[in-house]
């Protein structure tokens, strides 16, 4: 087994990355490398140019993504965690699957119509390609699985029919260049949401900094943000079954629940028929605890930016060993003369 994932390298991680796609990634790290697979996690810089974006923050953000990971548990010895940048088979393998991707497919993707939007003229070439490279990045390591949200299921499929159509048109069957790989899209992907919006999503960019949990707040922040969260007045039900209609109630069960490793209805047996003025400080005491050996890792590492950059550094080597029997092999297939 071979997993391979990215995440862009947005600054700003809250508890909304944490449960829903790096706790994850942790748990496949610990799973994969026990049975002697292998795990790659890299920080999709270059799908970052695919939006308007400032150089300086672009950096920075992907220093401060490298000290997040770690902090939350993937471990640079175990798991590679690299950059695209320092991997330029990337964007090499990109171009050879330009050739192979068909305008159709990539038309078909529904991120770009939600990114374009209606400037779809003047959106970048590289949001309109940015599923291709996401293709490459998976195939040049013969990826089996794929670990991602529901959101990425489209662009998962879209790698594996370019890896098929690929192999078709230019390796022999017994011989495929490209490996076909598989989503892993966890059921229980904690969808957590902003503690001021039930129906939405917990996001680095909503403008009140009280809707999220940071993974850089303190504790004194922590417990001031659950207790502010918007709630409703009735007091918390026996069931799930009576969340339904109290999106912030549910939010705030849910949070608890994923932390924990319980379920749903395991809070509600405990917690069941009590207000929040009960729930809100078993809450935000379990986030505290939970949180603060993270945040400590990851406000110690940010401020070493030597040590980030030798993580990357060294991940990107391996990554590129890895890489490159599959690139040879892709441009050998294509006919392109490699001296
Ligand atoms: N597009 C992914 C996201 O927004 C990030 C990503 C880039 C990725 N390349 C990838 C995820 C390859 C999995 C595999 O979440």
């Amino acid at each position: 087994m071979r997993i391979v994932s990215g995440i862009q390298p947005t600054g700003n991680l809250h508890l909304g990355n944490y449960l829903g796609a790096i706790r994850n990634w942790v748990r496949m790290q610990d799973e994969v490398t026990a049975q002697g697979g292998q795990s790659l996690y890299f920080l999709a810089d270059l799908h970052a140019l695919s939006m308007p974006h400032v150089p300086a923050d672009l950096a920075a953000s992907t220093r401060e993504m490298v000290a997040a990971l770690v902090a939350c548990g993937i471990d640079p010895e175990r798991s590679i965690l690299f950059n695209q940048a320092q991997v330029p088979a990337h964007a090499e393998l990109q171009w050879l699957l330009n050739g192979t991707a068909r305008m159709g497919w990539l038309n078909r993707m529904t991120q770009f119509k939600d990114k374009s939007g209606k400037n779809r003229e003047g959106a970048s070439i590289a949001l309109f390609t940015y599923p291709v490279l996401q293709a490459a990045d998976v195939l040049l390591y013969q990826a089996t699985h794929v670990p991602v949200g529901e959101d990425q299921k489209q662009h998962l499929e879209l790698a594996r029919d370019i890896a098929q159509k690929f192999n078709n048109d230019f390796a022999s069957d017994l011989q495929p260049v490209f490996t076909l790989p598989e989503p892993i899209i966890p059921p229980e992907a904690a969808r957590i949401m902003s503690l001021r919006d039930g129906s939405a999503k917990m996001s680095k960019s909503d403008p009140s900094d009280m809707s999220r949990i940071n993974l850089t707040d303190d504790t004194d922040t922590i417990m001031a943000k659950v207790r502010k969260a918007k709630t409703d007045p009735e007091p918390l039900p026996e069931t799930a079954e009576g969340l339904t209609g109290r999106p912030e109630a549910a939010n705030l069960v849910g949070i608890y629940a994923a932390m924990s490793g319980r379920s749903v209805a395991e809070i509600l047996c405990e917690f069941g028929g009590q207000g929040f003025g009960a729930f809100k400080p078993a809450l935000g005491e379990l986030l505290v605890s939970s949180l603060a050996p993270i945040n400590a890792r990851f406000v110690e590492l940010r401020a070493d930016r030597g040590a980030l950059d030798a993580i990357l550094h060294a991940g990107a080597a391996k990554a590129r060993a890895l890489a490159a029997p599959t690139l040879e092999a892709a441009y050998a297939a294509l006919g392109l003369v490699r001296g």
